[in-house]
């Protein structure tokens, strides 16, 4: 009997799971195992390569629990969440980008304008702008759940030096759509390196750091939320940022305060957001 070719194993694989009752199911572990088989053929990947991946996928799963998701961390530094957002962005609303590990459900309810920081957290920044729908209606009881790193670069989980939802921050627009709220001008920090991510990331060159930003859901009545940031113009990292999170739509300036601004802040920064209305056609 001759020996089976790669092409025939793919086959026979493929054949089954082709009784998948599911059919997008079907779909998607088709064309996984396809790509997977063709990436050993074309690699030549050895047993004892096979199995270091395994043991380093194993240990990506052996990080993760309540406080730590290890597999998040390597679909975004793969840029694999970056791209599952681009492939489902929906036309002229606002991009969204990755999550990240620090968001934390249940911030507090705060007055429109308020500081959702400390004076010690960094320069004081008013960001301010307008929720509308993409055809530029103003949505009113938009929600925007907002957070973000210090000026020294920790979010509140990372640092005992900050109260428990220090920098977070929940404001609810009224009928002209308008939101604003003051802030600490975020910085730059390294996402963490302390488990195989960080392993992968030394052992390929790669940067660790993130573009300074701001992040922010943003969510109506009716509409398709965005989670998303907003990236400062002057960050050095915009253009190696670890979990290719960075697009050109969300970079803005923070313009310094001048006459006519409020006195009590440094920087001003201008970001609106449109959303898709639910049920309209793509
Ligand atoms: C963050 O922005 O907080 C983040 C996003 C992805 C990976 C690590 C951190
Ligand atoms: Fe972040």
């Amino acid at each position: 009997m001759n020996a089976v070719t790669p092409a025939e194993l793919t086959d026979d694989v493929l054949k089954a799971f082709r009784g998948t009752p599911d059919a997008r199911l079907r779909d998607l572990i088709s064309a996984l195992i396809t790509h997977l088989h063709a990436f050993a053929v074309e690699t030549g990947l050895t047993g004892q390569e096979w199995m270091t991946g395994l043991q380093f996928l194993t240990a990506v799963g052996q990080m993760c629990d309540e406080q730590r998701q290890e597999f998040v961390l390597l679909s975004d530094v793969l840029g694999l969440s970056s791209l599952v957002d681009i492939v489902n962005a929906e036309a002229g609303a606002t991009e969204s980008t990755v999550l990240g590990p620090f968001y934390v459900a249940g911030a507090p309810r705060r007055a429109m304008g308020a500081h959702i920081g400390r004076p010690q957290d960094g320069d004081p920044t008013l960001v301010r702008g307008r929720v509308t729908s993409v055809a530029g209606e103003p949505l009113n009881a938009a929600v925007l759940d907002v957070w973000q790193a210090s000026g020294h670069g920790l979010y509140d989980t990372q640092d005992p030096d900050q109260p428990a939802f220090n920098l977070r921050g929940v404001f609810t627009t009224g009928p002209d759509g308008r939101y604003e709220f003051r802030t600490a001008r975020p910085a730059s920090y390294p996402i963490p390196t302390d488990g195989p991510v960080g392993g992968l990331l030394r052992a390929t060159g790669r940067s660790h750091w993130r573009a300074a930003h701001i992040h922010a859901i943003v969510s109506a009545p009716g509409c398709r939320a965005v989670t998303t940031h907003i990236f400062d113009e002057e960050n050095p990292y915009l253009v190696s940022d670890a979990v290719f999170g960075v697009k050109g739509s969300l970079i803005r300036p923070f313009r310094p305060a001048g006459p006519g601004d409020p006195p009590d802040v440094s920087y001003v920064v201008d970001m609106d957001f449109a959303l898709a209305r639910l049920g309209a056609p793509a």
